[in-house]
């Protein structure tokens, strides 16, 4: 399965997709790597592991919908089979977004419906969650808002902080998103309309 991974930042997700495919446990090959920040982790990390990348600007377009849609031509160039937003900080514009219904997946770090947007971590502690989690789901135009795949869930600490749980959460949330990935390789998870359909095996 060829894949195009999108990130601002940081890019440890994107590295346990690297690190998977590498390890033989992820039959993908990761074609691009893009992000809206040229100086984003993510980008040396790609560039580390001889993976083309792919920075835009926004300032130097227009508007956002000319942003996106340079984004995803250019994306498309590549012919990924499936692209994953792995934190990466943008709102897509609902027309380039239409042609990859069931083929773009985000994660996000909540137990989704809960908690969409930022500073999840701090809501679900300000809250007094008993847990916290984090969701991959398809992408749709609605933000974090797309059928789910699977979540991964943590329980929540005496003492906890935004930042801890950030920390604990992250390396479930690399093998949440390597599973996730490995099952739409294997085709055990597809969405069809607005269903996903799953053939049962875990994931
Ligand atoms: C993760 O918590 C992910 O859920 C969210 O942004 C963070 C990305 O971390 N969307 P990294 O850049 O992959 O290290």
């Amino acid at each position: 399965l060829r894949l195009a991974v999108l990130s601002s930042g940081r890019g440890s997700n994107l590295q346990a997709l690297i690190d998977a495919q590498r390890a033989g446990r992820l039959p993908v090959e990761i074609a691009l790597v893009g992000s809206d920040k040229a100086q984003a982790p993510a980008l040396r990390r790609a560039e580390e592991s001889g993976i083309a990348t792919l920075a835009l600007d926004p300032k130097s377009y227009a508007n956002r919908a000319a942003f996106d849609a340079d984004l995803f031509a250019r994306i498309a160039g590549h012919r990924p089979a499936l692209i994953v937003l792995a934190g990466f900080m943008r709102i897509l514009d609902p027309a380039v977004l239409a042609p990859w219904a069931g083929r773009i997946v985000n994660i996000h770090p909540s137990l989704l419906p809960k908690y969409r947007g930022l500073h999840t971590h701090r809501r679900a502690l300000e809250a007094g969650d008993a847990e916290h989690g984090s969701s991959v789901h398809f992408v749709t135009a609605e933000l974090d808002g797309g059928p789910l795949i699977a979540q991964a869930r943590i329980p929540i600490l005496p003492g906890d902080t935004a930042d801890a749980l950030a920390e604990r959460l992250l390396v479930e949330e690399h093998r949440l998103l390597v599973a996730s990935v490995a099952s739409i390789a294997a085709g055990r998870i597809a969405l069809a309309g607005s269903q996903v359909l799953h053939d049962g095996s875990p994931l």
